[in-house]
């Protein structure tokens, strides 16, 4: 799966975007999503990197039907029908606190997020998303969600949820391509300690009852114990997210000459396999897919 951030116009030179984690425009995104189809990959992870006055304390962009994002997917599922597009549920790329759940008087406020959640996964649906992927770790979402897509008549719409997901340092690149840093506080009351791993197991099976159809693992390669852990304990499809900060380190390290980059990409993906997911979302998709073909006709 690769990850896309869709913006307004294309990336401005004021922010000094990662290679894998620059914004770009809905035309281009489209020509990106076009590339990884054609080169194999199935699925894209949209996000959208928002101006900030379409921010506010509600987050009340994200229901808008004729939104960045939604018009992204429709220019997506328009252009590549049978790619998957897969887009994310969560306040922060929305929100002027830049936190994933509404906050009310400095605290980050569970349950009166849920209803802002379900709206705005109705508002992807409906622009035709395939599949949508609540990365808020609110407890209680999954259903939530599942209610409201139903009620709208989007039975056929996947929930993929970010079921176990770390309170991690590794986000940094990708809160800078949004411009979705906290502004206040850390997600530790919401994302899990990354000391935990028995959680990962309750985190899972509450899921699963919930009606989640594939469970993520985030971070990847930090994680690969915990990704083990949740195969272990479920039948669902297993996601491993390969987020900005560890290709960060890859490209990083690859550019001063210090690794392989093509060697080291490939074997953090395979690492991921092994341990046990069976789709994974990495900004290194493009080159993989490359890196897999020729290998393949080679
Ligand atoms: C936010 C979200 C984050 C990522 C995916 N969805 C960042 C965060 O939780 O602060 C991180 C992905 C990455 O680092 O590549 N809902």
């Amino acid at each position: 799966v690769l990850p896309l951030f869709v913006h307004h116009q294309q990336a401005d030179a004021a922010i000094a975007a990662m290679p894998g984690c620059s914004r770009q425009s809905i035309e281009r995104t489209v020509a990106t999503a076009r590339e990884a189809f054609e080169l194999g990959i199935p699925a894209v992870a949209l996000f959208p990197a928002l101006t900030a006055a379409e921010k506010s304390p509600t987050a009340i962009e994200s229901m808008n039907p004729d939104g960045l994002l939604p018009r992204c997917v429709q220019a997506l599922k328009r252009a590549l029908p049978e790619l998957v597009v897969i887009t994310d549920v969560a306040l922060d790329p929305y929100s002027t606190d830049g936190h994933d759940g509404l906050v009310e008087a400095g605290q980050i406020v569970n349950d009166p997020t849920l209803p802002i959640l379900a709206a705005m996964a109705v508002t992807q649906a409906r622009a035709g998303a395939d599949v949508v992927a609540p990365s808020d770790m609110m407890d209680g979402r999954v259903r939530a969600i599942r209610e409201a897509l139903d009620a709208a008549g989007f039975t056929e719409v996947g929930i993929l949820s970010y079921c176990v997901k770390y309170a991690s340092a590794f986000y940094g690149p990708f809160r800078d391509a949004l411009d979705s840093a906290p502004r206040f506080g850390d997600k530790k009351t919401y994302q899990m300690d990354p000391a935990n791993v028995r959680e990962a197991l309750r985190e899972a099976a509450l899921d699963e009852a919930e009606g989640a159809d594939a469970l993520m693992v985030k971070p990847g390669l930090p994680y690969l114990d915990v990704i083990r852990a949740v195969r272990e304990a479920t039948n669902l499809p297993i996601a491993a997210y390969h987020v900005s900060g560890e290709f960060a380190m890859l490209k990083a390290a690859a550019e001063r000459g210090w690794i392989d980059y093509d060697r080291c990409l490939l074997e953090s993906l395979l690492a991921c396999k092994r341990a046990g997911a069976d789709f994974i979302f990495t900004y290194g998709a493009l080159d993989a897919a490359r890196l897999l073909k020729t290998s393949r006709n080679g």
